[in-house]
């Protein structure tokens, strides 16, 4: 039985952009999904989830996912948590020369589902580490994000950057430009998230950013503008000490970025009432910025705040259901236990 997990993120900035080539700087975050897969003798597959922010469902099937048997859980949220699982059993059965392989998986996580928190990222890292480690096939960090970006791409039709996997698979800040993916040494950013409860289409938002960016030049500019704002960024990050505190002055100028980036998005159209509504409860509880994460449409906004201001306005904002301290998880996927 092998069991491993794998941190969410945020996106400091370049969520969107990223899919047309742009820098993007994503950071992964101490809240983690758990994967823990057990080979069996046979080549069947059973799911169980005890936590994917939806109620706990256990599945079994063989060969082709369609004969699974009814369930007590809405049909879109099954479909897309068992695509990412059954996604990450396929790369981790090729990687180990195993195509017959079949396991006992079990998934826990504290990450909310199609919240902007890279919660089917780090499923996908989680379960391909387990599975292979299972089979006694252990992968390195930088297959394991290869890998899951894979899975994803199958999985979202195309839909996926390399950012949310690699940021998964190896923690801390790091920095994807297309397939250039790099790990970035920053000192630790005071994160504070806040959570309306929902949850947004990345599929359909990014369609729609592509239609947009296609239809009119002046988008495609935006995008490359969120471009030019990872980039000035990104250009803070690498001059900071990383073992230091980070400077007041970073944090604003950070906080300064990350505010223009999400009016970017804003224009872009994958804001919401109830992103907006926290983005200004954080800026006006003093954050040093606040902006979306992920493909938007509902779900989480990250504010820079040293202070626990922002987490307590956040908490008497009416939409928004939690709001938490973020710890960068400088580790990204490691191994809870292996017997
Ligand atoms: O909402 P999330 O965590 O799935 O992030 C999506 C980020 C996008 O840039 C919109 C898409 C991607 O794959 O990079």
């Amino acid at each position: 039985m092998t069991t491993v997990s794998a941190p969410g993120k945020v996106y400091l900035f370049g969520e969107h952009a990223v899919v047309y080539g742009e820098p993007a700087v994503p950071c992964a975050i101490e809240k983690r999904a758990t994967v823990t897969a057990e080979p069996r003798d046979d080549d069947h597959v059973r799911v169980e989830a005890a936590d994917l922010s939806l109620n706990g469902f256990v599945v079994e099937y063989a060969g082709s996912t369609d004969d699974r048997p009814d369930v007590d859980v809405p049909q879109p949220l099954l479909d897309a948590a068992m695509g990412y699982v059954d996604a990450a059993v396929r790369q981790a059965r090729e990687a180990a020369d195993a195509p017959e392989a079949g396991f006992d998986i079990t998934v826990e996580s504290e990450i909310p589902l199609g919240a902007g928190l890279g919660s089917s990222a780090a499923v996908v890292v989680a379960g391909i580490d387990a599975a292979t480690r299972a089979l006694g096939e252990p992968l390195d960090r930088r297959e394991i994000a290869d890998r899951a970006y894979r899975a994803e791409y199958e999985v979202q039709d195309g839909q996926a950057s390399r950012a949310d996997t690699f940021c998964s698979a190896m923690g801390g800040a790091v920095r994807v430009e297309g397939d250039d993916c790099t790990t970035l040494s920053t000192p630790t950013l005071p994160f504070v998230v806040g959570f309306d409860g929902g949850a947004g289409d990345t599929g359909k938002l990014v369609a729609d950013v592509r239609a947009l960016r296609d239809r009119y030049d002046f988008a495609a500019d935006t995008v490359g503008a969120i471009g030019d704002i990872v980039s000035t960024g990104e250009e803070l990050l690498r001059e900071a000490d990383p073992n230091a505190a980070p400077s007041d002055d970073l944090i604003a100028e950070l906080g300064d970025l990350m505010n223009i980036n999400h009016g970017l998005l804003s224009a872009l159209g994958v804001s919401s009432r109830s992103l907006d509504t926290m983005v200004w409860a954080a800026r006006e509880a003093g954050a040093e910025g606040a902006k979306l994460t992920g493909a938007g449409g509902g779900g989480c906004i990250v504010a820079l705040d040293r202070t626990d201001e922002t987490r307590t306005s956040l908490r008497y904002t009416p939409g928004c259901e939690d709001s938490f301290r973020a710890e960068l998880a400088t580790e990204g996927v490691r191994v809870e236990e292996d017997e």
